[in-house]
């Protein structure tokens, strides 16, 4: 064996722990809601020691470069890839994987000079096995459900969450109930918990009153809870900020820019990062900003109006339902994320999301509504000067565009907005043409649209 491959093995078989976010207490077995037994707050994972574990970053970025030319599925996975930085299963060949991870990073041309920026580029994390960010952590929070002898997973969802969770329990052999508030998730991500076998209830309430159900439903039936209170599914998320890095030959981005519903998302990117510093492989952190529906909120107003030492839930109400979360239950750890990189919060407008949904669109990627609110959060930092047109800007883009076509098609016949807004959409917007089946039909339409294109 190699020195390498010894400090690899011994790697492998690191030792985590879950630690209290607020009292620091250490448990030793999580209960059924992931919360600290003393104090009742958010747990972490945390790795006592690791410093002294014996590979260098430099050994790390070569090794996780290798892999990628293994056939192994473990390394396939664009999130396994990473183990060393992930909590250890007892056999790293039992992990359940969709190849998850592994995302694109494309430059948005249109979409800078719009912003005020000079470059400006996307990681999509649409493009993940079900379509969202989510499954870089369901890959590792399923197979802990699993490796623990769960017969059940379980999640209250906007839609995303239970797509993936769905999808990740199906192909670990367990069962999987679903809560979503009825009526406000899109049908692309409902078929998708459907198809993929889900036990699917559709609650008459909105997604907190599914996340309270679904506390009390775990603490009654060993159901495991897979909602991003769950800190492996967190661990599993800390890898697009790994990846990323990895990306951009390890030179750290000046902002990165995020949208915030739960706020799991924001609070995985940071602690990557924050543990990618510590570990050597950056020496600057970017500042993470997070942007939020200005009818899905309670962040922002923490920040402005607490200090970011309370939030105060609200009655959330956004037409991007990804994110229409009212009480979400990581804002403490998306606060500490915020303060350590010097990030900053802001709140969009729904024709703000929808503008800047289409401009994505423009630039071929697209994405779904909830992530085009980086790009409308973008124009409002750049236009504050926190954002300067020089700088180097990622935004996260969560979930792809065919999530939510109900969105986009309503969006650009003009259904979604009325007097001046339906005017600041009508910019963007791309209705579809019913014309006779005539050639000189389409030729007349083609010529319009040419002559209408070369005046923009
Ligand atoms: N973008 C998309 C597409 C989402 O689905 C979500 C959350 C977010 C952003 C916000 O991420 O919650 O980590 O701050 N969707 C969850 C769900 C709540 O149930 O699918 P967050």
């Amino acid at each position: 064996m190699t020195d390498q491959t010894a400090s690899v093995s011994k790697l492998e078989q690191n030792v985590s722990r879950l630690r209290c976010i607020s009292c620091g207490a250490v448990c030793e077995s999580a209960g059924p809601n992931f919360r600290c037994s003393g104090c009742g707050d958010l747990l972490e994972v945390s790795y006592p020691g690791r410093e002294s574990w014996g590979l260098s970053a430099a050994g790390l970025k070569t090794l996780w470069r290798q892999r990628r030319t293994s056939r192994l599925a473990v390394d396939e996975s664009g999130v396994w890839r990473f183990r060393e930085l992930l909590p250890s299963l007892r056999d790293w060949h039992e992990v359940i994987t969709l190849r998850e991870g592994n995302t694109p990073v494309y430059e948005l041309p249109g979409c800078a000079p719009i912003a005020g920026v000079e470059r400006l580029y996307a990681k999509h994390q649409g493009m993940n096995p079900t379509g969202s960010f989510k499954d870089t952590g369901m890959t590792v929070a399923a197979s802990f459900a699993r490796e623990a002898g769960f017969r059940w997973v379980g999640c209250a969802s906007t839609g995303n969450t239970s797509a993936s969770m769905a999808a990740y329990g199906a192909r670990g052999g367990m069962r999987s109930l679903v809560l979503i508030p009825e009526g406000k998730i899109s049908w692309g991500k409902l078929s998708q918990a459907l198809d993929y076998g889900a036990v699917t209830c559709q609650l008459r309430t909105d997604f907190d009153g599914c996340l309270r159900v679904l506390n009390q439903v775990v603490q009654r039936m060993p159901v495991y809870l897979l909602n991003s209170v769950n800190p492996y599914r967190l661990e599993g998320q800390k890898t697009a900020a790994i990846e990323l890095l990895e990306q951009f030959d390890w030179q750290v981005p000046n902002h990165v820019i995020v949208p915030g519903g739960n706020l799991g998302n924001s609070s995985a990117l940071g602690k990557a990062f924050l543990e990618m510093k510590e570990l050597g492989f950056i020496a600057s952190l970017p500042k993470i900003s997070i942007i939020q529906a200005q009818g899905a909120n309670p962040l922002v107003r923490c920040v402005r109006e607490h200090g970011g030492k309370e939030l105060v839930p609200v009655q959330a109400e956004t037409m991007a339902t990804a994110i229409r979360i009212g009480n979400p239950a990581s804002w403490k750890k998306a606060v500490r994320v915020l303060q350590a990189t010097d990030g900053t919060v802001e709140q969009v407008t729904e024709v703000e999301i929808a503008l800047a949904k289409a401009e994505i669109g423009a630039d071929g990627v697209g994405c779904e509504p909830a992530s085009a609110v980086t790009l409308a959060g973008l124009k409002k930092l750049v236009k504050q000067g926190f954002v300067k047109p020089a700088e180097s800007i990622v935004l996260i883009l969560t979930g792809h565009l065919l999530k939510d076509p109900e969105f986009t098609l309503k969006f650009h016949r003009g259904d979604l907005f009325a007097g001046t807004e339906a005017s600041l959409a009508a910019q963007r917007q791309r209705a579809p043409i019913v014309l006779d089946a005539s050639v000189d039909a389409v030729l007349a339409t083609l010529e319009m649209a040419d002559k209408a294109g070369s005046k923009t």
